[in-house]
Parts: structure tokens; C-alpha cells; sequence
């Protein structure tokens, strides 16, 4: 008999991502690519990791190499509390379970809270990752959009009253409050503020995901809604990927001790355990304060980024274009004339050996085609004075 595959609902709403896609031809020789969200590799911290891994191996083998604590081995627990703190996010060990980085984190939370059909509001834009974890689900995700102080409050307001006339909850809001992803924006204060405010008027679900928040060129960090919230009615997700690295696949969920048992327990049916090994490597370099060193060098690495690629920007872009002023992070967006399609100028931008991320598929509707993010983190500064002018290029010869 023939093989008929019985595949699940999930497996139904497994779209292909069109970014992967359009990432191919940013491997073309030659291209100048601003796609990715990747760390500068030159920042990693090789050797330090290279002498840890075989202190670890040497000193406590027998634990590295071993099953672990579901929730992260107890050394880890208390590290990440300690950069927790210094980074002014206060946290217990009760309120941690260590997860295979943040993306790991948005899964367990989506497992946790939705079914097919449940609502669940986000920025526009928003994390694409995010984005295809909650749409896997079935998620039904309303947008807010967000403008150059974080997401609209009033926007937000207008989407519950409206979800309320449904009579529909959604189980949670997820935000990006610092350095967003894609757009490079923080949300202020007084936005951090009212966003706990109307969650805890209606009862609902905070998600912080928060990979950018240590990357802070100015120096200046607002209050996470974490630490606002003094841990209730939020959950806050962390990793090292952006700030250190992504290889180890380390990150961390946040949220009131009743709720990490919760993740325990699912986790348990994941994976088990996040890599003993990783974390007692993870717990040492962050012991012997290599962490603070390491969010410094990034800092002092992607700040002269930022500032060749806006200056770039102004030097080669049209007046048409508007484009965000990031304080941090590895993202700057870009928003066309309304009528210009970035997809339609991606081939022609490849054809000038340069590449960019189209801004749709980072809107859970669907809109946006007419924007586009950069990374700053990855190119080179040469590479990126170059790359924009390329683009700059491209983009006035499509308005004509
Ligand atoms: C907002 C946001 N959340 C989560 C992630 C996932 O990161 P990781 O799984 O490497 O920790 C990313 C990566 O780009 C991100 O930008």
C-alpha cells in the first residue's frame, strides 16, 4: 500500500517563509547584505569560551555532560539572576526557567496559552519568528500599530473595545518595548506605563520579549514592564543571543513562580532540559564578569554602526523616504512612498549587489509592503557606507 502521510493541523499551517526565500540571493557574490539580524562575529568572545569549555569539562564533566534541572542548573539560575539585577530587572531564582534561547520562549508561552482561534494582540510591526510561532498555532493576531514612541496606546484602547464586542479575550499583548524588532524603536515611559495600565484594567496578559534591551547606544534604559510590573501580569523573555551570541541557544523565560512551574511541567515534554553543558559555560563566563565586558564591546561596536549607516542614509537616500532614528539595537526601518512595493525593488537591489529584508511579513495582516528593514550589526562600516549607497541607488532610480 502507497504511504499516505497523516499530517497534523499544525503541519497544514506551516507556510514557507518568504524571507528565507528572498535571504538565497543574498548569498549572490558580491552582494552587500543588510537581511539578517545576525551578531558581528568578530565580537565573540572565542577564546574565552574555548578556555571555559575545558575548565567545565575538567572541573564538573560529570554534571556538564549529565541530564539537568528542567527549569536550569542551579549555578545558571543564580548568574542570570545577578545580570538580572545589575541590569536593574529584579529577579529570583523562583522566577526564572532557563529555555534553548527566546524563541524557545515564545513557543512554550504560545503552548501555554493558545488554541486555534485565540486572539492575541501585537505591534505593527512586529517580530517575524513570533509572528509564524503564533500563526502555527492558529493564532488570530490583532494589530497595533506602533509609531516613534512604541505602540499607540489609543490604537491598542480601539482593539480591545472591539475584541470586547466580539466577545472575545485575547490571551495575551506581546511587545517589544526596547529596540524593537524590525523597526528600532523604544516605547517611552509613559507608554510603558499606560500599556500595564490597560492590561491590569482588563485582566490581561503582558509577553516582554526583550533581545535588544542591553544594547542601549545612549546609555539610557527605561524600565522594562517587568520591573514595573513587579513581576505580576507579565512575563518577560530573555536570551544572549543578540547581546553575546546565538550559537549557545541560551535564553530565559521571566514570570511569577506559579506560572514557571507551569513551563517546567511543558518544557518537560519538549525537551527535557536545556543543555547542562551550555549553561554551566554561560554561568562561568557570566561569573567572571565577561558579560558586562562583552554587552560593552557590542555597544561600542554597533553604536559607530548606527550612526555610518544614518549618515549614510541622509548622504544617499530621497526626501520621499522616512526612516527611524534606533537608540540601540541592530535594526533601522525603512518606510517608502506608499505606492512603491519593496518587493518589486528587491531583484533590482540584488542586481546593485545589495540586499535588505522586505517589512510585510513582519505585519501580521499582511500590509507594510512598502517597507523594508536594516541591519546595522553585521556589515561592516566600509560595507555599509557602500551597501546604502547601492540601495540609495536603486530606490531613485525606481521613483525616477
Ligand atoms: C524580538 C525577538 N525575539 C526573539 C528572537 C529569537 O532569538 P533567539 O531564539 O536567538 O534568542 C529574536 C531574534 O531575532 C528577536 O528579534
Amino acid at each position: 500500500m502507497e504511504l499516505d502521510y497523516q499530517f497534523s493541523a499544525v503541519s497544514d499551517r506551516l507556510v514557507k517563509s518568504e524571507i528565507r526565500e528572498i535571504l538565497k540571493w543574498t548569498r549572490k557574490p558580491g552582494v552587500i547584505s543588510f537581511g539578517g539580524g545576525l551578531p558581528d562575529a568578530s565580537l565573540f568572545p572565542v577564546k574565552d569560551i574555548a578556555r571555559i569549555t575545558n575548565q567545565v569539562l575538567e572541573e564538573k564533566g560529570y554534571l556538564a555532560l549529565q541530564y539537568g534541572p528542567t527549569h536550569g542548573e542551579a549555578e545558571m539560575l543564580d548568574a542570570l539572576v545577578d545580570h538580572m539585577n545589575a541590569y536593574d530587572d529584579p529577579a529570583t531564582t523562583e522566577e526564572v526557567c532557563i529555555t534553548s534561547s527566546s524563541q524557545q520562549g515564545i513557543d512554550l508561552i504560545s503552548m501555554l496559552f493558545l488554541d486555534e482561534g485565540s486572539v492575541i494582540v501585537i505591534e505593527k510591526p512586529s517580530y517575524m519568528g513570533g509572528i509564524q510561532t503564533f500563526r502555527r498555532c492558529g493564532a488570530d493576531m490583532r494589530g497595533v500599530p506602533i509609531d516613534e514612541d512604541g505602540m499607540d496606546m489609543n490604537a491598542l484602547r480601539e482593539v480591545l473595545d472591539k475584541l470586547e464586542q466580539e466577545g472575545k479575550k485575547p490571551s495575551f499583548i506581546y511587545t517589544i518595548p526596547d529596540f524593537q524588532n524590525p523597526t528600532g524603536i523604544s516605547m517611552s515611559l509613559e507608554r510603558r506605563k499606560e500599556l500595564l495600565q490597560i492590561a491590569r484594567d482588563r485582566g490581561l496578559l503582558i509577553v516582554e520579549d526583550s533581545p535588544y534591551r542591553e544594547l542601549s547606544f545612549s546609555g539610557e534604559v527605561l524600565p522594562s514592564i517587568w520591573k514595573l510590573s513587579e513581576g505580576k501580569g507579565v512575563i518577560m523573555l530573555k536570551t544572549f543571543s543578540k547581546m553575546l551570541f546565538p550559537g549557545m541557544r541560551m535564553g530565559w523565560i521571566l514570570a511569577h513562580p506559579e506560572l514557571i512551574e507551569k513551563f517546567v511541567t511543558l518544557k518537560q515534554s519538549v525537551d527535557l532540559c536545556t543543555p547542562s553543558f551550555n549553561q554551566l559555560i554561560m554561568a562561568t563566563f557570566l561569573k567572571e564578569g565577561r558579560m558586562k565586558l562583552a554587552i560593552e564591546n557590542a555597544i561600542a561596536c554597533y553604536g559607530p554602526k548606527r550612526d555610518a549607516m544614518l549618515a549614510a542614509m541622509e548622504r544617499e537616500m530621497p526626501g520621499e523616504l522616512w526612516w527611524s532614528k534606533p537608540k540601540g539595537g541592530m535594526f533601522l526601518w525603512v518606510r517608502l512612498p506608499e505606492n512603491v512595493d519593496a518587493k518589486d525593488i528587491f531583484m533590482k537591489a540584488i542586481k546593485n549587489n545589495v540586499a535588505y529584508v522586505i517589512g510585510r511579513p513582519f505585519h501580521c495582516d499582511n500590509s507594510g509592503s512598502n517597507t523594508l528593514r536594516l541591519n546595522y550589526s553585521f556589515p561592516s562600516i566600509e560595507q555599509i557606507n557602500e551597501g546604502i549607497a547601492r540601495l540609495g541607488k536603486t530606490i531613485k532610480e525606481i521613483m525616477g
